[in-house]
């Protein structure tokens, strides 16, 4: 059985979902999009309105119109529905399903683990820089992790995934996983992606493993030539965490316009580097923010931060703000 979505203000706009179907979903497969991130529930980058008819969403329970608030990635409909989200018209995702050979796993930091995997001959990824793929476990349950290779190096993928005690794929699978061995991996998803704005500086800020995606778009950038201004700013707690230092250093070094500052938030004494919140070190350098964009990615607590005090502080506009929080991506969450 399926339901039928529209949307309201966009009288032209109109698909069906299945019952078993997430609203975010139906979207994607009939070619709109919703702005979105972690897809699990927890992120909010989803949220919109209900303004007629009734859902199930997981961690909400039933939401009947008029509702504010519903996670559309969540949102499974019980009846027609009409909604009220940021939406437009663009190409259908077309995601694939891929066995993922590890080729190798390297630690460069304590808690960091770069994995690098083939793919089968013959096949690609399909993602832009700044996308995330879904590793699915042997029981379903999936995590999310953004690629750290440019999409013109798609015939493998890189992946940078720090160990959260207990985790159920960064401690247990990972612990386990060997040179060889397949996971199973879905992609593309996703929005951190540069915009079309080229005239504008872009920061790009990161913390910890927040890295991948923007190692990603880096490369990319390098590697269609473009000279679009970089600020990168990367932020970890300690000198061994900035675990590609020397990679974001030698992009520097080439590109006059790649910069790199890293920070750091609790340094050992022969650190004569920027110390403190990442974010802070941005506000610091640029006081100014009516004329950049800002790409952040890692912890959510650096992201809301950054978010908040760069509109109050900077002037940022909302639109400029671009983000991908490494929110517990688990089922159960
Ligand atoms: C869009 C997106 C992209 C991501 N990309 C990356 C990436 O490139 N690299 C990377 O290292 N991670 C990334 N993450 C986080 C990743 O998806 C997993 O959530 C993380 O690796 C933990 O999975 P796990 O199975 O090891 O832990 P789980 O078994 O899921 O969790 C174990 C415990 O830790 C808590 N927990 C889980 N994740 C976090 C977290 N991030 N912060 C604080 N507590 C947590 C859980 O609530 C739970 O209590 C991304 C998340 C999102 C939403
Ligand atoms: S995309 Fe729906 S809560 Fe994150």
């Amino acid at each position: 059985m399926s339901f039928r979505i529209t949307v309201t203000d966009h009288d032209d706009i109109g698909f069906d979902c299945e019952e078993d179907e997430t609203v975010l979903d139906a979207a994607d497969r009939a070619g709109y999009a919703i702005p979105y991130s972690c897809r699990k529930g927890v992120c909010s980058s989803c949220e919109g309105g209900i303004a007629a008819g009734e859902a199930m969403v997981r961690g909400q329970g039933v939401q009947a119109g008029p509702a504010e608030g519903v996670k559309l990635c969540q949102a499974r409909p019980l009846t027609d529905l009409q909604i009220t989200p940021r939406i437009q018209k663009v190409e259908p995702v077309e995601r694939k399903t891929l066995e993922a050979k590890v080729r190798k796993i390297t630690r460069p930091a304590p808690d960091v683990a770069v994995i690098q995997f083939r793919l089968p001959i013959g096949q690609r990824a399909p993602f832009r820089a700044g996308q995330y793929l879904r590793v699915v476990m042997e029981d379903g349950d999936s995590r999310n992790y953004s690629m750290a290779n440019p999409p013109q190096k798609n015939d493998g993928i890189e992946l940078h995934i720090r160990h959260v005690p207990g985790g159920k794929f960064s401690e247990q699978v990972l612990s386990k996983l060997d040179k060889g061995q397949f996971l199973t991996v879905e992609l593309p998803y996703g929005e951190f992606c540069l915009s079309d704005n080229d005239d504008m500086n872009a920061v790009l800020l990161a913390t910890g493993t927040g890295f991948a995606p923007i190692k990603s778009l880096i490369e990319n950038q390098i590697a269609l030539g473009a000279e679009r201004p970089l600020k990168l700013y990367w932020g970890v707690n300690t000198e061994a965490d900035l675990y590609m230092a020397d990679v974001a250093a030698r992009w520097a070094a080439a590109h006059p316009w790649i910069s790199f500052t890293p920070v750091i938030s609790s340094p050992s004494d022969g650190w004569d580097g920027r110390t403190g919140f990442v974010h802070r070190a941005v506000l610091e350098d640029i006081p100014d923010m009516s004329n950049v964009e800002v790409y952040a990615c890692g912890a959510p607590v650096m992201i809301d931060a950054a978010r908040s005090e760069f509109e109050a502080e900077a002037g940022l506009a909302k639109d400029r703000f671009f983000s991908d929080a490494f929110v517990a991506s688990g089922d159960e969450e």
